[in-house]
């Protein structure tokens, strides 16, 4: 009897370490690709922002644009007034952090990627600035910020540092289509296609 109590518990206890692993898995990768592919897309069709931009304020604006996980539900512990809502107990409330992030009220030309907005701002993203939560806001939110940010700054990085980037077959910048698809995460309806050209370090 004891045996098979413990045997029972080991599964349970194996069982939610690979729900865990598998959370987290698909928690930080697509995530952190997506926004990656979306933050090169987006220095393609500005290229005056691609010489100077700051890392930092890149990938934040890239964010605030293409959050990978624009959705966050939420179940209400008591009724509550928000604006003009009346949200009843227990209700599912679904919150848009895409559409928090465009509102004019809260971002001028708030569907234009500008990084510089956020050079010399206080915005972050760490859950309490309300108009800007790519990775959620309170208890449930996103635990993986740290190796999400340093995850799409190092590919970033290397990839700028690496390699001149161009669009293929002459296309403009300003064709480049950037449509979302919309799924588990919010990627590109088109996948970024550029040439990458070597570039060779003179101390390699
Ligand atoms: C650019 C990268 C990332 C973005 C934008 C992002 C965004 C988010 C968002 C919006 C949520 C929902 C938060 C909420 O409901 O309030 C979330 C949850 C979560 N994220 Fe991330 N994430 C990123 C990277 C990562 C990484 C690298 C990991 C771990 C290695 C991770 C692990 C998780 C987990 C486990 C949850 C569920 C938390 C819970 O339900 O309590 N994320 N993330």
């Amino acid at each position: 009897m004891e045996t098979e109590k413990r045997y029972k518990r080991a599964c349970t206890i194996d069982r939610r370490l690979i729900y865990d692993t598998q959370d987290i898995f698909g928690a930080g990768t697509d995530t952190s690709a997506t926004t990656t592919e979306w933050a090169m897309a987006e220095l393609m069709k500005n290229p005056k922002v691609m010489e100077k931009a700051q890392a930092e304020c890149v990938i934040k604006e890239t964010l605030r644009l293409h959050p990978p996980a624009p959705l966050t539900p939420r179940e209400s512990i008591k009724s509550c007034e928000i604006g003009e809502y009346k949200i009843p107990l227990k209700a599912r409330v679904i919150n848009n952090l895409w559409a928090i992030a465009r509102d004019p009220k809260h971002w001028p030309d708030a569907d234009c990627f500008r990084p510089e907005r956020f050079d010399g701002s206080s915005a972050d993203y760490k859950g309490t600035n309300f108009q800007y939560i790519p990775f959620g806001a309170g208890r449930r939110m996103c635990p993986g910020i740290a190796f999400g940010i340093a995850n799409v700054e190092l590919q970033l990085a290397q990839l700028r540092y690496h390699f001149d980037w161009k669009l293929p077959h002459g296309m403009k910048s300003e064709e480049l289509n950037m449509t979302e698809a919309f799924g588990a995460s919010v990627k590109r309806k088109d996948p970024l296609l550029l040439t990458a050209t070597l570039v060779m370090s003179s101390s390699a």
